[in-house]
């Protein structure tokens, strides 16, 4: 085994086998500690999705992991393990659909875990463009940076058949053309703004795009509130089966056969 799979290998473990329980157990222990002293914690927000184990999310267990170090605005390292063993799930000859580059930490790993022939399309906002929505409050800096996907570019020469997978896009989520996308997703991960009318108008485009059987992630339930709030309120109107993953802030739902019609109750925002 060459050196650098080895050390992909081994950065796929630490994140799903020793840093994902262990960070659940401070978690636990966060929490108890603040009930004992009676003084809630902003960063913990009241969640209400049932939980899952990523275990039951996908029977992968030798992830790799690339370009493990963490920036601001970068998903966790075990968030990071298990959408890339979602990665790896993936139909070949389907494509990957990720909502907020960023820097493309995880566009990266999505690409290097998916089978040889899937495309992995990134969409991002270039900055200084109107919105369709007010973006959250803290999230500046995530758009405003001197170019996406900047981890996965810095690998271009050396690693072309990885990286060659990945397609930048460039666009408003709200006001993107999804169409060419419709059904043909094995995986979609919805990471842009977390402002409550972007996360809802994103998992409409999330849920169209995904093919039967295939799998939406977001990011960030539980941490910020929009993205709580507006995948609690669904969860509670639709019944669609939306699932938090434990010791994450990632949530999990596969898309069923019969949901035809059901993505009426999902404001379309952008036709
Ligand atoms: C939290 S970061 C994404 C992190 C990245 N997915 C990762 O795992 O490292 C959010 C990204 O969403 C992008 N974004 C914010 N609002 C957007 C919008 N309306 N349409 C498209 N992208 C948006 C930002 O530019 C930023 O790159």
């Amino acid at each position: 085994m060459d050196r650098i799979l080895a050390k992909q290998l081994y950065w796929g473990y630490y994140a799903t086998r020793i840093y994902l329980p262990l960070s659940g157990l401070s978690r636990h222990w966060r929490r108890f500690l603040r009930h004992i002293k009676g003084k809630p914690d902003r960063f913990l927000q009241h969640t209400q999705l049932p939980e899952i184990s990523w275990k039951d999310c996908t029977t992968r267990r030798s992830i790799k992991i690339w370009e493990h170090e963490k920036e601001n605005g970068n998903v966790r390292i075990s968030e990071l393990g298990i959408l890339s063993a979602l990665a790896a799930d993936c139909r070949d000859n389907t494509n990957l659909f990720e909502i907020g580059t960023f820097d493309g930490r995880t566009t990266l790993n999505l690409a290097l875990n998916a089978p040889a022939q899937c495309t992995i399309y990134t969409l991002d906002l270039l900055p200084d463009r109107e919105t369709v929505f007010s973006l959250a409050k803290g999230e500046e800096h995530m758009v405003d940076k001197p170019k996406s996907g900047s981890r996965y570019e810095r690998h271009r020469v050396t690693y072309p058949a990885v990286v060659g997978k990945i397609h930048q896009l460039f666009g408003d989520s709200a006001a993107f053309d999804y169409t060419p996308y419709k059904n043909s997703c094995s995986l979609v991960f919805v990471d842009g703004s977390h402002s409550y009318d972007y996360v809802m108008s994103d998992t409409r485009a999330a849920m169209e795009m995904t093919s039967v059987g295939g799998v939406v992630i977001w990011h960030d339930y539980g941490v910020w509130e929009d993205v709580t709030r507006a995948l609690d309120v669904l969860e509670q109107r639709e019944g669609y089966g939306l699932r938090s993953i434990s010791g994450t802030s990632l949530v999990y739902w596969k898309k069923p056969k019969e949901l035809t019609g059901v993505l009426d109750h999902i404001p379309d925002t952008h036709r």
